[in-house]
């Protein structure tokens, strides 16, 4: 891990039990952002974004594997280290008007991390919390609205206010503008943009949409069922992707789940898997995927040390 490293994560798993068995939620991920760029997770819903999130912000306990923040490694620091970390590393979330408080206003809202982390005197906190919603668009005629005085897109800002006002390195951004309406996105995505190239940030943004991932990332993390199956720089992902659910994405493919008992052939489903976590999970889905045996015998390892890397036996190898 270089000294520039924000986010490290070595085989980071998580598994949740539930009253239908056992849900492997992430498996095995590993990925490195450095500081100053931005990773952009991308994938269905339930492929285990958020619980990324999660265990990045250190908010759940890993089943296995590691977190490493600013080159600490998260499961090894005491309580008060973790809290300090904290102050590093803030979230922005999906709904512009449930993560903040309905009945506080912008300042207060605003305020709440300067508080926590006993920053300042309310005077220095005032100019602070002024000079924070001038950087996210907003002037001070602002402070004294409540979160239902404000657009989406105001919101949102507040909330990227609240988040930054500490100065972290790392933003955590699930969702953050999946919410908003195409225009409103558009202006959030280069406020984003601009406060990462002012403040040297950290991005590991968490989206459904492959356009905006195209736009905003540096590098970017295909997921799908808990595992990373491709990731690799934005050139690399989008103009010549070699995972087939990738490829999928990036053209629409509808990704309705097949009837699996119609779609997979006896031969295959016969077929001994080693160990069910390790062979491929969108072989169902897969054009591949259902006429080769490799698929649902064979465990999967990355294919190489490169940047560019996939989870695939048959990869593809054109140019899009
Ligand atoms: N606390 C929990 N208990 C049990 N299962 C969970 C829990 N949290 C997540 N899961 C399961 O883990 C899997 C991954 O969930 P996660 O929330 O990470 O997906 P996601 O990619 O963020 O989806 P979305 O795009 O819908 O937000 C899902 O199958 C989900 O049902
Ligand atoms: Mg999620």
């Amino acid at each position: 891990m270089s000294a520039q490293t924000a986010i490290q994560t070595t085989d980071l798993t998580k598994t949740y039990s539930g009253a239908r068995g056992e849900v492997i939620a992430l498996n095995k991920a590993s990925f490195t952002v450095e500081q100053g760029k931005t990773l952009a997770l991308v994938g269905e819903s339930g492929s285990g974004k958020t619980t990324v999130a999660r265990l990045v912000l250190g908010l759940v306990p890993p089943t296995d594997g590691e977190v490493s923040i600013l080159g600490q490694e998260i499961s090894k620091l005491k309580e008060r280290e973790m809290r300090s970390l904290r102050r590093d590393i803030q979230v922005v979330q999906q709904n512009p008007y449930s993560q903040l408080n309905r009945r506080h206003t912008v300042k207060r809202i605003v305020e709440t991390p300067l508080k926590a982390f006993k920053e300042g005197k309310p005077a220095e906190r005032n100019d602070r919390i002024v000079e924070m919603l001038e950087a996210v668009g907003l002037d001070a005629a602002y402070l004294r609205r409540r979160p239902h005085e404000l657009s989406g897109g105001q919101c949102q800002r507040v909330a990227i206010a609240r988040a930054l006002v500490l100065n972290p390195k790392i933003l955590i951004l699930d969702e953050a503008v999946s919410a908003l309406d195409v225009s409103v996105r558009a202006q959030v995505l280069n406020l984003l943009k601009s406060l990462q190239r002012e403040r040297n940030l950290t991005y590991l943004f968490i989206t459904h949409d492959l356009g905006v991932a195209r736009y905003i990332a540096d590098d970017i993390a295909v997921m799908f069922r808990g595992k990373i199956v491709e990731k690799g720089s934005r050139e690399e992902v989008f103009e010549i992707p070699k995972h087939h659910y990738t490829k999928n994405l990036i053209s629409s493919v509808p990704l309705a789940e097949p009837q699996e008992k119609s779609t997979k052939p006896k031969t295959i489903a016969n077929l001994p898997n080693p160990n069910p976590s390790d062979a491929c999970a969108y072989r169902s889905r897969c054009e591949r995927g259902q006429v080769e045996t490799e698929c649902v015998s064979k465990v999967l390892v990355p294919n190489s040390n490169k940047s560019h890397q996939w989870l695939c036996h048959f990869p593809l190898n054109e140019r899009i």
